[in-house]
C-alpha cells in the first residue's frame, strides 16, 4: 500500500544553525518540498542580511535536495513600512513571540497595546505579509493559550486585512476562532494530535514530550484531530519540530521542544489511515498551506509505503520523537 503526496509542506519548523542545522536539515529536506523556517535563533533574525545568509546556510546543508526554505522575520514593533516592504521579497511571514514565553523569545513583544503595534500591523496588512503568532500568556500553564484568545480577537478585529496564523494550536478554546474570524488560520503539530498531558507526566515524566505550548487534555486533542483529519481549509500542518541536544532534554531544567522531523509523515499516515482519512492528508500537508500562503512549492513527489519503520534511538545528538519505536509507514522520495 502506498500514499503519494504532492509537494508536502511543513508550515512551522525550527532548523537551528551551525552543527545542529547540518545534522537536522536532511530530515525535513528529504520528505518535504518546503517549510516555513522559524527565526528564533540566538540572536533572532531581525535583518534582511541575516535572513539571506541563514537561507543560504540551510540550502548549502540541504546538499542539493529539492527543498524551499520559506523564511520568517522575528517580530519587532519598531519595524517601519520601508523595511517591511524590502523584507517582503525575502520572507513569507513575521513571527511574533510574547517576550520570554519560549526558547529564544526574550526579544519578543512585552506589551500588547494595539497602538504600539498598529504601525507594523498596518504595514504588514498592506504588504500582504502573514502574521505568525506564538499565542501564549505567562499564566497557568494549561490556560496560557486560552488566555491569549483575547489578544488574537483584538488583532483580528482591529486589522481585518491582516492574515493571522495561530501557530501550533493546542486548545479547543482557540480553535473556535477559526470559525469566528475570516482572517485567522492555524497550524497543528503532529505531537498535539497524538499526546495529552497524561503522556507527558501521567506516568513517568517524559522530557522528550515537553514542548511549548504544553500538550493538553483529551478534549483538546480530539478537537485538533477533527480539524486535521477533516483537513479544515484554514488549518495547515506545521510540525514545530524543535531539536535540542540530548543533554538539554535529559537534565534538570529541560528545554522545550520535540524533534519530530524524522517521523512526521509516517506518523501522520498512521493516524489518518486509522481514522479512514488518508484521502484528506494531501490537503492537510500541502494544499491548504499553498492557498493560505499563496505559494507554489517545488514539485516533489513523496511516497509513503506501508512498511515497518524502526525509528532511530538518536539522530546525531538529538533524540527524535518515537525513538526506538516501530511505525507502520516509511518515507521514500519519488522523482519530481
Ligand atoms: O517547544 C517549543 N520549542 N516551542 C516553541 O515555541 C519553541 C521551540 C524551540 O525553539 O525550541
Ligand atoms: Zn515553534
Amino acid at each position: 500500500m502506498k500514499v503519494v503526496l504532492d509537494s508536502p509542506l511543513d508550515m512551522h519548523l525550527h532548523l537551528r544553525d551551525g552543527d545542529m542545522l547540518k545534522n537536522v536539515v536532511k530530515y525535513s529536506a528529504e520528505c518535504f518540498a518546503g517549510a516555513i523556517i522559524m527565526p528564533n535563533l540566538t540572536p533572532p533574525l531581525t535583518t534582511i542580511k541575516e535572513i539571506k545568509a541563514y537561507k543560504k546556510r540551510i540550502l548549502d546543508f540541504a546538499g542539493g535536495l529539492e527543498f524551499e526554505p520559506y523564511m520568517t522575520l522575528f517580530f519587532k514593533d519598531s519595524y517601519d513600512y520601508d523595511f517591511l516592504k524590502e523584507a517582503k521579497s525575502f520572507v513569507k511571514a513575521v513571527k511574533l513571540y510574547p517576550s520570554g514565553i519560549t526558547t529564544n523569545s526574550e526579544g519578543g513583544v512585552k506589551n500588547f497595546d494595539m497602538d504600539k503595534l498598529r504601525g507594523v500591523f498596518e504595514a504588514m496588512s498592506e504588504l500582504g505579509l502573514v502574521l505568525s503568532v506564538h499565542g501564549e500568556t505567562d499564566g497557568f500553564v494549561l490556560d496560557r493559550e486560552k488566555e491569549f484568545v483575547d489578544i488574537y480577537e483584538n488583532i483580528a478585529t482591529s486589522f481585518k486585512d491582516l492574515k493571522i496564523v495561530m501557530e501550533h494550536i493546542t486548545d479547543r478554546r482557540s480553535a473556535v476562532l477559526l470559525e469566528k474570524y475570516d482572517n485567522i488560520y492555524a497550524t497543528v503539530t503532529l505531537h498535539h494530535l497524538l499526546y495529552t498531558v497524561n503522556d507527558l507526566l501521567g506516568g513517568s515524566l517524559k522530557p522528550h514530550l515537553f514542548c511549548k505550548p504544553i500538550v493538553k487534555t483529551p478534549e483538546d486533542k480530539d478537537v485538533l484531530r477533527e480539524l486535521a483529519l477533516e483537513a479544515h481549509p484554514k488549518v495547515m500542518f506545521g510540525s514545530d519540530s524543535a531539536p535540542h541536544p540530548k543533554e538539554k532534554k535529559e537534565c534538570n531544567g529541560v528545554a522545550a521542544g520535540i524533534f519530530s522531523a524524522p517521523v512526521v509523515l509516517p506518523a501522520l499516515c498512521e493516524l489518518f489511515e486509522k481514522y479512514g482519512k488518508l484521502d484528506n492528508l494531501q490537503k492537510f500537508v500541502s494544499d491548504n498551506a499553498k492557498k493560505i500562503y499563496d505559494i507554489q512549492p517545488p514539485k516533489k513527489e513523496v511516497v509513503l509505503e506501508k512498511d515497518e519503520f524502526l525509528v532511530p534511538n538518536i539522530c546525531g545528538n538529538v533524540v527524535p520523537l518515537c525513538a526506538g519505536e516501530k511505525l507502520l509507514w516509511r518515507c521514500s522520495v519519488g522523482s519530481g
